[in-house]
C-alpha cells in the first residue's frame, strides 16, 4: 500500500509549483483535484478524479486504489484551510503524506512585502460573518480568505458598519494567475470598488 499524496500547488499559477510538487505529480498513478488543477498540472493518460462537491465519492474511489500511487491536488498548502483536514477525517495520519505548497496568504504577504508572523488568517468560507468580524476588529494584522458568500465588498460594509471603516486593507486577487490584482484602499472605500467582488482574493486588513 501506498501513502496518499497530499500535493499543495500554490495559488494557481506554474511557476508557484515547487519541485517536490512537480516530482510528486510526475510519480503518481491516479489524480484527484479540482478541475483547474487538473488542467493545468495533471498531463498524460493517467486516471483523474475532479473534486467537486463530491469529497465523500473521492474517499471510497481512493480506498479503492490504495495499491497505486495515488495524489491530491490542493490549492496552496493543504494544510491552510484546505482539504488535508478533510482527509485527516478519513484516513490516519500514518498513511498520508504532505508536500507543502505555497499559499495563497504567503503570496499576498508577498507581495505587500509585509511580514506576516502576527497575522491572523481567518476563512470566511461558510463561516458566520458576525464572528469574523468581532475577530478583526480585536486583531492589528488579519489576512481573510473569501469567498463567493463573502466578498471584499460584502466584508467592507460589514465592517464599516461596526467602525472599521478607516482601517487599511488590501485586496490580492488572482494571485500568480493571469489577471493577478492587488489594490490597497481604506475600508469604507472598497465598499464601491467594482472589483471587490472577485472571490478568489486573500484581503489583508491592518490596523496601522
Ligand atoms: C479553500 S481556500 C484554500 C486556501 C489554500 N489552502 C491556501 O493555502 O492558499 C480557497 C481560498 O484561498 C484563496 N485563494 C486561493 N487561490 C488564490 C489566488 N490565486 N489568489 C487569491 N486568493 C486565492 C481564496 O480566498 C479562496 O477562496
Amino acid at each position: 500500500m501506498h501513502k496518499i499524496t497530499v500535493i499543495g500547488v500554490g495559488p494557481g499559477g506554474r511557476e508557484s509549483l515547487t519541485g517536490a510538487a512537480q516530482a510528486a505529480i510526475t510519480r503518481a498513478d491516479v489524480l484527484l483535484g479540482g478541475r483547474r488543477h487538473l488542467e493545468t498540472f495533471a498531463s498524460g493518460g493517467r486516471e483523474t478524479f475532479t473534486l467537486a462537491n463530491n469529497l465523500i465519492n473521492a474517499v471510497q474511489f481512493i480506498k479503492d486504489r490504495r495499491h497505486l500511487r495515488v495524489a491530491v491536488l490542493a490549492t496552496g498548502d493543504p494544510g491552510m484551510y484546505g482539504i488535508l483536514d478533510f482527509l485527516r477525517r478519513h484516513f490516519e495520519p500514518e498513511d498520508i503524506e504532505v508536500i507543502p505548497g505555497i499559499s495563497a496568504v504567503q503570496e499576498a504577504f508577498a507581495r505587500l512585502v509585509m511580514p506576516w508572523q502576527d497575522a491572523v488568517i481567518l476563512s470566511a468560507h461558510g463561516r458566520d460573518t458576525g464572528a469574523l468580524v468581532e475577530i478583526i476588529k480585536n486583531s492589528s494584522k488579519v489576512a481573510v480568505l473569501t469567498g463567493p458568500e463573502s466578498t471584499p465588498v460584502r466584508l467592507a460594509g460589514l465592517l464599516t458598519e461596526a467602525g472599521l471603516g478607516e482601517r487599511a486593507s488590501f485586496v490580492c486577487t488572482d494571485l500568480t494567475l493571469p489577471g493577478e490584482k492587488v489594490t490597497g484602499l481604506k475600508i469604507k472605500d472598497l465598499i464601491g470598488y467594482p472589483e471587490g467582488n472577485r472571490h478568489n482574493c486573500v484581503m489583508v486588513i491592518v490596523d496601522e
